[in-house]
């Protein structure tokens, strides 16, 4: 029985500032950002947006479609949490009103976590074969002003489901995967801004890959040549074209683009969107794929600071253009709002009250969710 992923939703703030626009605010060559780092905007929460509303609207057309019938579990991922207790994807239950009969769930490692529960989700439907699981990452990358790690600020979210005979991407069983407890990027619990040894954090980044690869290597006996495409985490899309060319050295700038160039559309303008980074580039690459994919097998590489990386493959199912989303995808991409510099800086600067009084949150352009206000320390959603 194969088992993966049936059907894959992304969604994105309705905001971002151009990077030429930070470099130029920043004195810096936009040239740095636009092909040193990969990134030409990111996507910017405004302040009635935040992981539970970005990934109730990632999940929102797949419930509109009647997808989420049945859903057993809702495993959500993140590393920009809202409450130390309580999972966010409790909210999203509620927003989507999904069945009473769901595990619903909260998982951390960083980036990694949205493998995490993919593998989480497949486990449960190894043990019940005609279940499914929802998955949703959602996560706002946020630097402190300024940093070395501005220009890769981001926001996104993505939900899929996981079933038996997916129609998307049928999981390979096998996988290498590499844990080091190191501190490359961070976030302490009092802290709204990610800390980071950036330059360590690619070092690692690479490392946790090498060993994933080997290993994987050696269990499953493919190579480079067995794969049509690959998927990389991408905290800028420069990181994941370096990534490739250590695996694939000597590789051609043409061939580069060919095996990974799709797969980046997305990030490129949307930013790091940690825990959904990996599967916003799968969206993006079966979206974008000139090529008829079906039938051929995708490498994908996720990677969660701290940190944990695993190389894992999975084959793109016949037919599985049917079910992509791409029209409305790329719509939401083309439809977004320029934020001018000032802009950008009123909202990263704009603090969320912590003083359990009433508050009421202006209306900006959301998806079909919005985070309205706070009452007594409790978040209150509504529909947009
Ligand atoms: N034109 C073209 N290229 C230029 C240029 C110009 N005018 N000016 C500089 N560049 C190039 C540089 O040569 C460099 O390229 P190489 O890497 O090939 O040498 C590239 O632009 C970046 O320049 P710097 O190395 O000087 O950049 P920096 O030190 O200011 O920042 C960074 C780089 C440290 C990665 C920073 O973006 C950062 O801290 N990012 C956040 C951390 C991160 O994303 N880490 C990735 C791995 S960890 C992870 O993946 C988890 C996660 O999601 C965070």
């Amino acid at each position: 029985m194969d088992i993966g992923i049936e059907q894959i939703s992304f969604y994105t703030a309705q905001y971002f500032l151009d990077l030429k626009t930070l470099a130029e605010a920043r004195g810096v060559e936009p040239d740095k950002f636009y092909t040193g780092i990969g990134q030409e905007k990111m996507g910017i929460p405004p302040p009635d947006e935040d992981v539970v509303t970005m990934g109730a609207s990632a999940a929102f057309p797949l419930k509109e479609q009647g997808a989420l019938e049945g859903v057993e579990a809702l495993l959500f991922a993140t590393e920009s949490g809202i409450d130390q207790s309580k999972a966010a994807g409790l909210f999203i239950h509620g927003l989507l009103g999904l069945p009473e009969r769901c595990r619903v769930v909260e998982l951390k490692q960083a980036c990694y976590s949205t493998t995490a529960a993919l593998r989480m989700a497949m486990g449960l439907v190894v043990m019940k074969p005609q279940s499914k699981v929802l998955v949703i990452a959602s996560d706002i990358a946020r630097y402190v002003l300024g940093s070395p790690g501005e220009s890769t600020q981001g926001c996104g979210a993505v939900a899929f489901t996981v079933t038996a005979d997916p129609r998307l991407l049928a999981i390979d069983p096998e996988a290498g995967f590499y844990a080091d407890d190191v501190m490359d990027f961070w976030r302490p619990n009092y802290l709204s801004e990610a800390l980071v040894d950036g330059k360590y954090s690619t070092q690692v980044y690479i490392k946790a890959l090498k060993a994933a690869w080997k290993q994987y290597v050696g269990e499953s006996g493919r190579s480079l040549n067995d794969f049509a495409r690959f998927c990389y985490h991408i905290p800028f899309t420069r990181m994941a074209a370096k990534a490739h060319q250590k695996l694939a050295k000597g590789i051609s700038d043409e061939e580069l683009q060919t095996v990974i160039g799709e797969s980046l559309i997305y990030s490129r303008s949307a930013g790091n969107c940690y825990a959904a980074a990996l599967y916003v580039g799968l969206t993006s690459l079966l979206d974008n794929a000139a090529e008829d994919l079906g039938g051929k097998r995708i490498g994908l590489y996720s990677y969660g600071s701290g940190c944990v990386g695993e190389f894992f493959s999975g084959v793109v199912q016949p037919g599985y253009r049917e079910m992509l989303l791409t029209d409305a995808h790329r719509e939401m991409m083309a439809s977004r709002t320029e934020l001018t510099f000032q802009q950008y800086e009123d909202i990263y600067n704009y603090g969320i009250p912590t003083d359990g009084g009433v508050h009421t949150f202006a209306q900006y352009c959301t998806g079909p969710f919005r985070f309205a206000g706070i009452r007594g320390h409790k978040r209150i959603y509504e529909r947009a």
